[in-house]
């Protein structure tokens, strides 16, 4: 079977990989082109490929020998599910693996946003400072405030962890009914339920983790920076279009909110310059998942649900499970040789 890589893979998958499949990787980690991806993809039966890469309708049409894409990433909004599942595509993605090292990017920038050291590096880089100060640099105590966590899952719960370590008091919204879910985090982090909006009324801090779908695009608008507190610090780690960024940038500029700390954008690799121009706005180039064992753990699972899947067993990290008996039929009648 072959495989077509959209990038390179840390050692252990990639070893993997080519122990199983004919593997062509491209040879760099710039994004690829979508015309490239398509060239390159001719004649494979997988697609190993990162966030940037948009996979539809128009790509299975043309590569129909595509079975499989393992998404390497837990975020698969760049992936339009109901087109794979019309195509018999199985989709995987990278859960469980990237939650603490995402948790603690959103620490890290809460506290960046919160205690102002970037602003406060800038400051002393340009020889600006005289000496210690009763007001220089005042920032936000975390001890004893409410952090809103928007999206209660996997990373959410990893953020809640660090939270209650710092002394904060948790609020949170999340989609689902199960009462059995939020007796659990009311025991384990002591951590209360709440309507989105009361949840933005309320928090000192808010950090952002839930996923990119037709339902959150934009769930933080003009309506929830109106009822924000004027010292609130806002952070996303999760997709950059979960919140209105021009409403964002309005928010900031007529400070409605503090401070904010973003490691997604809703363009990527574009940021407004209305947020580049602010300094009490915290800048980083969604590296939520940047550490070498979460990106090695990443690749791992998304080779390893590739393999299960050509081997006839439906892998756990599969999105569209649904799709199995298509897949398998398709696996039948279009192997490659
Ligand atoms: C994800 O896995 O969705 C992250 O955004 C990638 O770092």
């Amino acid at each position: 079977m072959k495989v077509f890589v959209t990038g390179k893979l840390s050692d252990k998958a990639a070893q993997a990989l080519s122990n199983f499949a004919q593997v062509d990787a491209y040879e760099s980690d710039e994004p690829m082109e979508r015309s490239q991806v398509e060239e390159r993809l001719e004649g494979k039966d997988a697609l190993v490929c990162i966030l940037g890469d948009r996979v539809d309708a128009e790509l299975f049409t043309k590569r129909p020998q595509l079975k499989l894409v393992a998404n390497v990433a837990v975020g698969y909004d760049n992936i339009n599910i109901s087109d794979a599942n019309d195509s018999g595509v199985l989709i995987t993605n990278t859960p469980g693996v990237l939650d603490n090292a995402t948790a603690d990017l959103a620490f890290g920038l809460l506290l960046a946003a919160a205690r102002r050291i970037v602003e406060a590096d800038g400051f002393v880089r340009r020889g600006e400072w005289t000496g210690w100060k009763r007001e220089l640099m005042l920032g936000a105590e975390l001890n004893g405030k409410t952090l809103g966590i928007i999206g209660m899952g996997r990373i959410g719960k990893a953020v809640a962890k660090r939270a209650r370590a710092f002394g904060l008091n948790i609020i949170y919204a999340r989609k689902g009914n199960d009462k059995k879910t939020d007796d659990e985090l009311k025991k384990t982090f002591q951590a209360e339920r709440v309507e989105l909006n009361e949840l933005c009324r309320r928090a000192d801090f808010i950090s952002v983790n839930c996923p990119l779908r037709a339902d959150t695009r934009h769930l933080i608008n003009k309506n929830q920076f109106d009822i924000m507190q004027p010292h609130c610090v806002l952070i996303n780690t999760s997709r950059g279009a979960v919140i209105d960024e021009q409403a964002l940038v309005q928010a900031m500029e007529e400070r409605k909110i503090a401070s904010c700390g973003l490691d997604v954008f809703e363009n990527e690799p574009q940021v407004p310059e209305g947020l580049l121009a602010l300094d009490n706005v915290v800048l980083a180039p969604h590296i939520g998942s940047a550490t070498r064992e979460t990106r090695a753990a990443m690749d791992e699972l998304a080779v390893k649900g590739l393999i299960e899947a050509f081997n006839g067993k439906l892998p756990t990290n599969a999105v569209n499970p649904d799709v199995w008996q298509k897949f398998s039929a398709k696996l039948k009648t279009t192997a490659s040789p």
